[in-house]
This record gives structure tokens, C-alpha cells and sequence, in this order.
């Protein structure tokens, strides 16, 4: 039986419903160590700590790649390796460039989208700087500006159904906002925001304030040309779209990542960023291979499928609701204290994450190989 959580009517009887009188209570709150402690606390242990990982389903990597191609490519790449990136990273530009029908000067290349997050994290979040995103979402950013630079979080929270409440963002961009961060889909739910809605408010919010939308997993859409926020960009709007080579294009360990962005904020991100020197040279010869094999983007988005298929049964069968995920990562509430279960899962060489959120205990698995689905099972029925 498909237990998929109905994500209109599950809430009214789930533990979630906690959480809802939070959300009466506050619409916004402002960022303390504590809001973010917790959704994502430092484990007494880290998954990397045992040695024993067999099914490594910590990190949203996927292990369906990288592209035949793109491997051949970069290891025939390695013999060249004497040389600096530049002009293979200007060719990927060009052909990122080309692949949006963006001029060259709106896009900005980095190692990984961490760097655009990072970059935008220090030019929009310095110390009276507020950011406005939801709770919950990917923390990167925020942490790095709230706890590094200083700035200061006014969040959001989700729906009770987990979607982003743009009614409720739009009216909190206030006049001490700098920069709004979504992150679409969101990690670590894994729902996709409508792209009629998330586009509303994307035009609507940067009129009045930059916008910077992490798509790191929006290419696991069959059509993601379509749902991508970068037609806002060609439009001359104050938003940021970052991307990455790390998801679809397994691809994680090369580090490659872009923006695309209005050249006056590509300038502003340039000043605490590489632009590509960052990167190897093999590994942007492999993310010009892998975009010229769009096969390999079809056959990872079907391997990836199968797999969320299969870890969806294996779930239900055992009992359990899940929500249901746009990307290659499954959040679903658990049912003991999240850092046993990680501990728990670890111990039997499976690595995962857990969260805490709106009073309830969550994990947030990967998408992995058939056999890494097949290990998380056999760990996961001893001890669920
Ligand atoms: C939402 C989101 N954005 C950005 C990243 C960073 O990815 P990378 O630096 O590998 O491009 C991740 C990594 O998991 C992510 O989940």
C-alpha cells in the first residue's frame, strides 16, 4: 500500500499539528542559534566517523554517474592537468551561456554552487543585513551570513503541507530585508514549489529586494527549461539562479556550480568568488562532456526513479508515511529519537541525516544504487 503522506490531509492527524500553532502564533522569527539548532544540530557522531559506510546516503550525491562520456572525457583530460583551467571554463561558459540564451557576462562559474552561495552570503549578509527565507530550508547560505558575517534570519514557515507560504514571504519583505534565499525544490523537504507561484513571487519580491534561487536539484523535472527561474533573470529582474553539476550530473566531487544573473549582480558575487579558477581543469572538461550527453540526464533521472520508487515501498510496507520528493532525497518522520536512529542506521553501515522539526523527528535519506536502497531496508526493518 502506497503511504505516501497526502500532503493536503496527513497534517490534521500527524504530530505536525504542533507545529501549526507555531505557525499561529508567529509569522516571522528572528534567526538565534536556537531556531536553527533545531533542524540541524551537530551529531555526537558524524556519519564520516564510521568507517563502516556501506550505503552512503548522507549527502544527496548521486551514484548513477558521472556521464560515460564526461569520465572519458576527464580522464583523458588528467595528462593536460599541468594546465589552469581558463579557456575550458570560458568554453563552459559559453555553453552555459548559449544553453540559456544568456549573454556571457550573466553567468559566473564556481566550485560547486556553494561558491555562489557563499559569495552572495557575504556580499548580501553582513552584519544589520537581514535575510528572508522560510523555515525549513538549506541552511548554507543563511548559516554562513548569520553566523559568520552577522546578518540576521526572518523566516517563514512552511505550510503545514511543507510548500513555501508566499503570501505570508511577500508580506515580510520589509524595507530591512537584503536578499531573499529559496531554495526550490526545497532541501530537505523535497517539494517542488508551483512554478505559477514561485514565479509570482519571485516578480513581485524583486521589485522590491534581490531574490537568489538555489535550483541545485530542479534538473531532476523532466523539463526543468520550464521551470527555472532564469526567464526572470533574461527579463532584467533583481534575481539570482544557482546551479550546479553535483545532483543530475553526478558530478559532486569535480565541484562545479554556476549563477546566472544580471551582470551588476554578477559583479557585485564576483568580488568574493573565483569564477571558475576555483575548479579543476578535468572537471570542467567533464561538465562540457556532460552537457553535450543528454542522454546520460535522462538515465539518471530514471535510475533515480526507481530507486525513490523502491525506498517508497519499502517504507510503506514497513508502516511508514514519507513525503513525497521532487529530487533524489526522501524526508520522512521517524519514530524515536532522530540521533539514535542515525546512530542506529550508521552502526549497520548505512549514513543518513535527521532532523528536528515542529516537534517531530525526521530523516532525510538519498537516493542510492538498488543495493544501497536494499541495505538501508535490512538495516532499517531491525530497527524500526
Ligand atoms: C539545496 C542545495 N544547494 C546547494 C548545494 C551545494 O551543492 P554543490 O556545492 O555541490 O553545487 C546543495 C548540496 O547538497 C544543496 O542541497
Amino acid at each position: 500500500m502506497n503511504k505516501s503522506i497526502n500532503r493536503r490531509t496527513w497534517f490534521k492527524s500527524s504530530a505536525l499539528m504542533a507545529g501549526a500553532l507555531v505557525m499561529g502564533q508567529k509569522v516571522y522569527a528572528e534567526y538565534t542559534p536556537d531556531l536553527i539548532s533545531t533542524t540541524f544540530t551537530p551529531m555526537e557522531k558524524s556519519p564520516w566517523d564510521f568507517t563502516n559506510m556501506k550505503a552512503r546516503l548522507t549527502s544527496n550525491e548521486n551514484p548513477f554517474g558521472p556521464s560515460p562520456k564526461a569520465q572519458q572525457a576527464m580522464c583523458e583530460a588528467i595528462k593536460d592537468s599541468w594546465m589552469y583551467p581558463k579557456l575550458s571554463s570560458d568554453q563552459l561558459r559559453k555553453m552555459i551561456a548559449n544553453q540559456w540564451e544568456v549573454p556571457e557576462d550573466h553567468v559566473m562559474l564556481g566550485a560547486g554552487s556553494t561558491e555562489l552561495l557563499m559569495a552572495a552570503a557575504q556580499h548580501f549578509g553582513q552584519k544589520g543585513h537581514q535575510i528572508l527565507s522560510a523555515d525549513l530550508t538549506y541552511m548554507s547560505l543563511i548559516r554562513r551570513a548569520c553566523e559568520d558575517y552577522g546578518a540576521t534570519l526572518v523566516t517563514v514557515p512552511l505550510t503545514p503541507q511543507y510548500d513555501y507560504d508566499f503570501d505570508r514571504m511577500l508580506e515580510a519583505v520589509k524595507a530591512d530585508i537584503n536578499l531573499i534565499y529559496l531554495c526550490n525544490p526545497n532541501n530537505p523537504t523535497g517539494v517542488k514549489a508551483k512554478t505559477s507561484q514561485i514565479k509570482a513571487f519571485c516578480e513581485a519580491a524583486s521589485a522590491k529586494k534581490p531574490v537568489f534561487v538555489d535550483e541545485a536539484y530542479l534538473d531532476y523535472q523532466e523539463k526543468p527549461e520550464t521551470e527555472t527561474m532564469i526567464g526572470l533573470v533574461k527579463q532584467g529582474k533583481n534575481v539570482m539562479v544557482a546551479r550546479t553539476f553535483s545532483k543530475v550530473h553526478a558530478m559532486a566531487g569535480m565541484r562545479i556550480g554556476y549563477c546566472i544573473a544580471h551582470p551588476d549582480n554578477i559583479k557585485a558575487l564576483k568580488k568574493y568568488g573565483t569564477d571558475g579558477n576555483g575548479m579543476s581543469r578535468p572537471g570542467v572538461v567533464g561538465a562540457i562532456a556532460t552537457l553535450e550527453d543528454p542522454e546520460f540526464m535522462q538515465y539518471s533521472r530514471k535510475m533515480n526513479k526507481e530507486s525513490k520508487e523502491m525506498l517508497y515501498s519499502i517504507l510503506s510496507d514497513n508502516g511508514y508515511e514519507y513525503i513525497p520528493s521532487d529530487t533524489n532525497f526522501v524526508l520522512f518522520p521517524i519514530r524515536m529519537e532522530g540521533d539514535r536512529f542515525v546512530m542506529e542506521m550508521m552502526k549497520r553501515g548505512v549514513g543518513l541525516k535527521r532532523i528536528f522539526y515542529r516537534d517531530q523527528h525526521y530523516c532525510r535519506v538519498s537516493i542510492g544504487t538498488k543495493k544501497d536502497m536494499e541495505l538501508f531496508a535490512d538495516a532499517f526493518q531491525q530497527i524500526s
